[in-house]
């Protein structure tokens, strides 16, 4: 679509915000959240670095959630099927589509106690 006065209208960019940082990202769509996240700064945990197997890298959507795929057999395993009560997903397996914006919670980092 082109608008004379202001030129080719471009679909808007998915954005994922990030809290509790205020964190506003713009991606693309197929990107993870988990992607986005990483690339930004966003200290998101992980083990496995994206692959899906360890299920560190939860986070809670808060708003945006049709416009993640859907859960699939990866969360599952970890999450169990209680995604409509925790709206817990892991991050690397939700991707964006359909060009909306995400906001998610990521949670503290657990910290280790020393026996
Ligand atoms: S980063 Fe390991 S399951 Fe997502």
């Amino acid at each position: 679509m082109w608008d004379c006065h202001t030129g080719p209208k471009l679909p808007p960019m998915p954005t994922i915000t990030f809290e509790p940082f205020h964190s506003r990202i713009t991606c693309a769509d197929g990107e993870s959240v988990f992607e986005v996240g990483h690339r930004s700064g966003v200290p998101i945990a992980t083990i496995c670095v994206g692959k899906g197997t360890c299920g560190t890298c939860r986070v809670k959507v808060l708003s945006g959630e049709e416009f993640l795929t859907p859960f699939n057999a990866a969360e599952t395993k970890h999450l169990g099927n209680v995604y409509f009560i925790t709206k817990e997903r892991l991050s690397c397996q939700s991707r964006l589509r359909g060009g909306g914006d995400v906001v998610v919670s990521v949670p503290p980092p657990k910290v280790q106690k020393k026996d």
